[in-house]
């Protein structure tokens, strides 16, 4: 069954995140109620840095508690280390985790630091913590221009796991702008799959900008493909898309 993901046009990425940080701490909340862990998928990029600022906020100026949050990032690069300045882990840690209370043993972030001979039963052991876990709640995505979300590039097919996967030349440009130069941008990563990601319960896309218009609208108007892996999300239950009216300026 096809359901087109629900759709919400804010006026700016600051209003988005608000709205979008105020549900994750209405689940948090209910599920702590029900003496329940919220597990979450968490992305990295430009795109979440506001949500980040307004959880931040929701910490320390509400009293909003991440120590029932199980946490699982979508992706790392292969090759740098944790302290690296664009590693994910660092990246996690400077924009969120060390700002809240998640406890650090709840904090879930492929290894791009492990040898090559175990990379893949990693994958496999990832895969296997987040079914333990009891699977994700509400995964939190953005969206890159090659459409992939993780790093799902253009041809992974939507039954897809936790895997090493090559970075498109459009991805790592694109990534470049936080790097000195394109050379420096791994070439490799670990993430989730698709299906890892169409397995959360609750799917929250997050993007911005003129310059995602085009991607949004193939995501959420064009046909169901792996040309598009964000496309795969029109056939999930429950995704929603917020947007900025940039980003959402090409749908009909
Ligand atoms: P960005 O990347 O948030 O830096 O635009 C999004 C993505 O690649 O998923």
């Amino acid at each position: 069954m096809t359901s087109i993901p629900g759709t919400q046009v804010h006026p700016d990425p600051a209003a988005a995140a608000h709205v979008l940080a105020t549900e994750l701490a209405d689940l948090i909340m209910l599920r702590e109620a029900k003496s329940l862990p919220t597990v979450l998928g968490l992305a990295t990029g430009g795109t979440p840095i506001p949500f980040y600022q307004e959880l931040r906020r929701l910490h320390s100026e509400h009293g909003l508690s991440f120590k029932g949050v199980i946490s699982f990032n979508l992706d790392e690069y292969i090759g740098l280390d944790r302290q690296h300045p664009q590693s994910y882990w660092r990246f996690m840690h400077e924009q969120l985790f060390d700002h809240i209370d998640i406890i650090p043993e709840n904090i879930h972030i492929p290894d791009g630091t492990v040898d090559e001979l175990v990379l893949r039963s990693h994958c496999a052991a990832y895969e296997r913590t987040i079914k333990n876990a009891g699977g994700i709640d509400l995964q939190i995505l953005g969206i890159g221009t090659t459409g992939h979300i993780g790093f799902n590039e253009p041809g992974t097919t939507r039954d897809s796991r936790t895997d090493i996967v090559d970075l498109t030349e459009e991805t790592r440009m694109s990534n470049s702008r936080f790097f000195d130069s394109i050379d420096e941008v791994p070439t490799k990563a670990i993430s989730m799959g698709c299906g890892t990601i169409l397995d959360a319960k609750q799917i929250a896309l997050m993007a911005w900008g003129e310059q995602k218009a085009p991607v949004v609208r193939r995501a959420l108007q064009g046909p169901v493909t792996s040309d598009c892996p964000a496309s795969f999300l029109q056939d999930h239950p429950n995704a929603t898309f917020y947007l900025d009216e940039a980003a959402a300026s090409q749908l009909d």
